[in-house]
């Protein structure tokens, strides 16, 4: 039996394949590659020594569905394909509601029309808009999302939850990230961001290698320790080791959960700075500017849920996410395009 990876060539995906792969999954990965490229799948055969069955296509497409569920005995789902840039999102809105949420829709149409009732969502902190409790627990209320992006990740959870209320033969596993960094420690496989990134660690990589001058702080003025914007960043292999705990949930019949995937510590921007350039000995110019519209002072999350329901805590620490994150960019200073 296979696991089909939608956007399994993007960043968080394509860590997951190795994952998957060296816990002894069957991997096929679904991906259109309009914000990835087919590299990343021949770097994780290369890591794992195990092939990946890639199809090119759309999840708006229902006939290739339809084709890789004739063809390969798919019994679960890691849903990670989706449009995910904020700000594009804004400018966007249409094309981020159809691509996320219609796009979804036919997935989930094709799969139960096919018997496969198992999927694992790729959700987001943002889903909780302002927190209204830090650390924030899985009993936290969902918030005000601030852009389209947003709402695609808060609607889907609602449809998905929905649909398994009503047919209780689904599993649905809602997964909510924090904020993915770092990269695979071969230094082969990372983030590969379209243009000028929009995060804070693809930035600093960039300033790193110097493609950009100096990172930009938006704000220093948050009621935070140092004034500048707390979050809990994640490795990405850690995060990817969530997904395969997930997978062995769902084939204990879960039903629907829900799960914070974070390290339930918090740094701010300036700390990101320090421990990056402590790491790899780098210096990161940077100036003050004024806060990004949407951005909220403090995020991280209380993990205590996935580790006592999924045995999953994350293993990697900053020092890591900071040298690993350097690794990727160093060894590929344009990505995928070298
Ligand atoms: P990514 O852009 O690297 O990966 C997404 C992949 O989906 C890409 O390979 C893209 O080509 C593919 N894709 C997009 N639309 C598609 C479609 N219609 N049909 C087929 N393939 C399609 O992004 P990522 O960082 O790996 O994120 C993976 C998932 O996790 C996304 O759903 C994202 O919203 C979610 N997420 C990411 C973060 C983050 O910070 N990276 C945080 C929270 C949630
Ligand atoms: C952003 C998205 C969120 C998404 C997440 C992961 C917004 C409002 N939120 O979260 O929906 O799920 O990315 O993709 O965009 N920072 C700087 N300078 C920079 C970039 C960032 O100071 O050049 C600061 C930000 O103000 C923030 C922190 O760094 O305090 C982290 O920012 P970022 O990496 O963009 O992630 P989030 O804003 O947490």
């Amino acid at each position: 039996m296979a696991v089909l990876v939608t956007g399994g060539a993007g960043y968080i995906g394509s860590h997951t394949c190795v994952e998957l792969l060296q816990a002894g999954y069957e991997v096929v990965v679904l991906d259109n590659l309009c914000n990835s490229s087919e590299k990343s799948l021949e770097r994780v055969k290369a890591i794992t020594g195990k092939d990946v069955t890639f199809y090119k296509g759309d999840i708006l497409d229902r006939e290739r569905l339809n084709e890789i569920f004739a063809k390969e005995s798919i019994d679960s789902c890691i849903h990670f394909a989706g449009l995910k840039a904020v700000g594009e999102s804004v400018a966007k809105p249409w094309e981020y509601y159809e691509n996320n949420i219609a796009g979804t829709l036919t997935l989930v149409d094709v799969m139960r029309q096919n018997g496969c009732k198992n999927i694992i969502f790729s959700s987001s902190a943002t889903v909780y808009g302002d927190p209204a409790m830090i650390p924030i627990t899985e009993e936290c209320p969902k918030g005000q999302c601030t852009n389209p992006y947003g709402w695609t990740k808060s609607m889907l959870e609602q449809i998905l939850s929905d649909m398994q209320k009503a047919d209780p033969q689904w599993n649905v596993v809602l997964l909510r990230y924090f904020n993915p960094i770092g990269a695979h420690k071969s230094g082969t496989m990372g983030e590969n961001p379209n243009g000028i990134p929009n995060n804070l660690m693809p930035y600093i990589t960039q300033v790193a290698v110097g493609k950009l001058p100096e990172l930009g702080v938006f704000g220093d003025d948050y009621d935070t320790p140092d004034g500048t914007g707390v979050r809990d960043y994640i490795h990405v292999v850690d995060l990817a080791i969530g997904h395969v705990k997930a997978l062995k949930k769902i084939e204990e019949n879960a039903g629907l959960k829900i799960y914070n995937l974070g390290t339930g510590v918090g740094y701010s921007v300036l700390d990101i700075v320090k421990n990056f350039e402590a790491a790899n000995d780098i210096k990161i110019p940077y100036v003050i500017k004024p806060r990004r519209p949407g951005d909220i002072a403090t995020c991280y999350a209380d993990a205590t849920k996935a580790k006592e329901e999924l045995g999953w805590e994350a293993q990697y620490g900053i020092k890591e996410m900071c040298a690993d994150s350097w690794r990727w960019q160093k060894n590929n200073p344009n990505g995928y395009e070298d």
